[in-house]
């Protein structure tokens, strides 16, 4: 049983910043225009699942890492993407400890979560309809290895910490040496509108930030002596003297795949979000008009229009970046929303590569409308105001020409409606550049 009930009233909900991103109450699961346990997930695992049963496709054991090597190809999820967390805050929480982390891989709709010696690989994907689906694999050679829906996950994966729907999680905690939680410190969300200095409590951390510190492989008394030793546990680039790195596919916890991580988990969550109210809103009313403030907050994490931004040039694995950037699509300048800053922002361009993903391309069509519209406002320069200040002149004819060349389904008057507005072509162009302060 899930136990996740089918959602608490609006009237549960806690306040919610104007931006609707603090929103957090349940929504309704099972309703008639979407049921999340009844319909049949089209995501990627679950494509897999059936060219496995049609014989088209077969994984294979590893010695080694069980099936995760298999899953890593046959879902095009990179290696290169490893984080690690050795917080005991997860589903088999009794094998994980500082001495033998969880990794998590991930590429845009799906992420892998494997333990050296724990009984099952753990996935979540990405369902562009349903949100968050999860599944198990035993960790048992075989040679008909079945792929397990699991919704008790749920129970952890549903909840106000996931914006109220099936989704995904990523949060900062201060841990003992055991890597068990201490309660009395919090546990907050880490996006990329988490100060640099709260994010990563509970996770290793391998890259190099200059100065600027973060709370990444510290445990026990190390937050105590921190105080006094702010560099602590800071700039690594190997984890061997934490434990033995061998025993993963990648040595490292990559400082851009978390930052990265961190962005597109929230995002996730927030795509799910609107698609079960957008659902909810057409079957009751027949249109999304009243959607305007969760589209508000959507179109600012689309924007990264709140990116805390980095003090210190960033540096990890430059595998990562590479896998990262290759894929998706570029406009005909080669310019790609894929494309890494890491000096002071975390993209190049200040859009969410997310806006091609199939999970933000199947949102219902009238709610897609109302988000590029909104975009249209901001991008145009029409509306420069504080919340979108971060982003240029310059930024905002980017993502502009990026979009226009790479999307399909952008409205009818999409380029009238992004026609540069006079006001940021003359002054505002000046007071628009540089960071946020
Ligand atoms: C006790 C709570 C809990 C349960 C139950 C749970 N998880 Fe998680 N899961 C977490 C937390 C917390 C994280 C964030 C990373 C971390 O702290 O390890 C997470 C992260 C994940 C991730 C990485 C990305 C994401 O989706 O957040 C995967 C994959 C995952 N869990 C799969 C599963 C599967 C599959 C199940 C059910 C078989 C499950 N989890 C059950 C707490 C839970």
């Amino acid at each position: 049983m899930v136990g996740l009930g089918l959602a608490l009233t609006a009237a549960a909900a806690l306040t919610v910043r104007g931006d609707f991103q603090g929103s957090t109450h349940l929504v309704e699961l099972e309703t008639d225009a979407l049921k999340y346990s009844k319909e049949t997930p089209t995501g990627p695992v679950a494509e897999l699942i059936r060219r496995i049963e049609a014989g088209k496709a077969k994984l294979e054991w590893d010695a080694k890492l069980g099936w995760l090597p298999s899953f890593q190809k046959a879902l095009s999820v990179p290696a290169a993407s490893q984080t690690l967390v050795f917080s005991k805050t997860s589903l088999q929480r009794e094998h994980i400890h500082p001495g033998n982390p969880r990794a998590i891989f991930f590429n845009d709709a799906i992420y892998l979560g494997y333990i050296p010696g724990a009984p099952v690989v753990e996935i979540s994907e990405v369902d562009p309809r349903l949100g968050g689906i999860f599944y198990v694999v035993e960790q048992k050679p075989t040679d008909t290895p079945v792929i397990k829906r699991i919704d008790n996950c749920l129970e952890c994966h549903a909840s106000s910490r996931t914006m109220g729907v099936p989704g995904h999680l990523f949060r900062s905690v201060q841990t003992d040496r055991q890597g068990i939680v201490d309660l009395a410190t919090g546990i907050e969300p880490i996006d990329h509108r988490t100060p640099f200095a709260d994010r990563w409590g509970g996770w290793y951390v391998t890259g190099t930030h200059g100065p600027v510190q973060h709370r990444g492989n510290r445990m026990g008394d190390d937050f105590v002596q921190a105080k006094s030793n702010p560099s602590l546990g800071g700039n690594q680039t190997r984890l061997d003297d934490y434990f033995d790195p061998t025993k993963y596919p990648s040595p490292g916890s990559d400082i851009a795949a978390l930052m990265v991580l961190g962005h597109q988990v929230h995002l996730h969550n927030f795509i799910a979000r609107v698609h079960y109210m957008a659902a909810q809103h057409l079957a009751a009313y027949g249109h999304v008009d009243y959607l305007t403030s969760p589209v508000e907050g959507l179109v600012k994490h689309l924007l990264l229009a709140e990116e805390v931004p980095l003090e210190h040039p960033v540096q990890g694995d430059p595998e990562f970046v590479r896998s990262f950037e290759a894929a998706g699509p570029r406009d005909r300048k080669g310019r790609s929303l894929r494309q890494l800053d890491l000096q002071k922002h975390l993209f190049k361009h200040p859009c969410s590569f997310l806006i091609h993903s199939e999970a933000f391309g199947r949102l219902p069509a009238p709610l897609k409308q109302k988000i590029y519209r909104r975009m249209a406002e901001v991008l145009s320069g029409a509306d420069a105001s504080e919340p979108f200040r971060r982003l240029s002149a310059d930024d905002r004819a980017a993502v502009r020409k990026i979009l226009t060349e790479t999307l399909e389904d952008l409205p009818p008057d999409w380029k009238s409606l992004i026609e540069p507005k006079t006001v940021q072509a003359t002054d505002a162009s000046k007071t628009l550049s540089g960071p946020p302060k």
